[in-house]
């Protein structure tokens, strides 16, 4: 490896409940993340991916396993606060922020007990503020923003500590497509210019692509990792995925009965081929 390890899971899983009831949520996860990526987490809804987040960002403990971030054991960690505080910014699909304070105060409250001078504070809110374009409306609340700006606000906060690693859940999901788009681009653009670490977690295909490296989960495995590179084999990938890709490779589907056997054989081929771990 010639990058320094950011994040290196091993042999991690998490088991919610117990007995019949339990639910394998992490399933032997072996993840490593260089310093400065940007990684997608894409798969269907229950596979594990907000808990995969939560354990990088220290926020619940592995059943076995271990979790190291920034050359940190996260079980070992004396204050678990601090180190939150220090290296990781979170980003989620529902802002959090606080509904009383303007956007700088909320970008504000992190750099609190960490940067002593409030006047460094401000000028580091203000500076964030603008980074994601809205130095102009630091002194509305929260519900005086769009759905889109508030999402910039929580993305400065995330920045406030210059984090080593930023995780995002779902950040641009509750958003219109343009103002997903727009996030998007900011949070690559942070990733470029402040050197973060960044794993998103995202239902969606265009999201994942502006990212370098997307990891498909399913049934709380990492089945699929793999280096975004030329965007048709992308979209031919998410073909593969689809159901039509599910329908190619179902020798008993009616609609597939219809095309001759070279046609199926060159289809169920390429569909492999798409899925099979690079
Ligand atoms: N606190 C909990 N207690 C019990 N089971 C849980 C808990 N949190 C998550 N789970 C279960 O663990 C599995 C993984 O959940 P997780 O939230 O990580 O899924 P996800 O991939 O983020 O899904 P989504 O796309 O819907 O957000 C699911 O089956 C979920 O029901
Ligand atoms: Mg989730």
């Amino acid at each position: 490896m010639t990058h320094e390890l950011l994040i290196e899971t091993i042999h991690l899983s998490k088991v919610y409940g117990s007995g019949e009831s339990a639910v394998h949520a992490l399933d032997d996860i072996n993840l490593a993340v260089a310093a400065g990526e940007f990684v997608a987490i894409m798969g269907p809804s229950g596979c594990g991916k907000s808990t995969l987040l939560n354990m990088l960002g220290a926020l619940d403990q592995p059943t076995t396993g271990e979790v190291w971030v920034a050359g940190e054991n996260l079980a070992r960690l004396k204050d678990v606060d601090a180190f939150r505080a220090s290296t990781v910014g979170f980003v989620f699909q529902l802002h959090n922020l606080l509904p009383t304070l303007s956007a700088l105060e909320n970008v504000e409250t992190p750099m609190q007990g960490r940067v002593a001078s409030a006047r460094v504070r401000r000028a580091r809110a203000l500076h964030l503020l603008e980074r994601v374009g809205l130095a102009e409306r630091a002194r509305a609340l929260p519900n005086q923003l769009s759905g889109g700006q508030r999402q910039r606000i929580a993305i400065a906060r995330a920045l406030a500590n210059s984090p080593k690693l930023v995780l995002a859940d779902e950040p641009t999901g509750a958003l219109d497509s343009q103002s997903g788009e727009e996030i998007l681009r900011l949070i690559g653009e942070l990733n470029r210019s402040e050197g973060a670490t960044v794993a998103v977690v995202t239902h969606d295909r265009r999201v994942a692509q502006a990212t370098q490296r997307i990891l498909r989960m399913q049934d709380g495995r990492i089945v699929e990792d793999h280096r975004v590179s030329d965007p048709l084999e992308e979209d031919l990938r998410t073909l593969a995925y689809s159901k039509l890709g599910e329908t190619i490779l179902d020798p008993a589907d009616a609609p597939m009965q219809k095309i001759t056997p070279e046609e199926e054989t060159v289809l169920r081929r390429l569909v492999e081929r798409l899925r099979r771990p690079q």
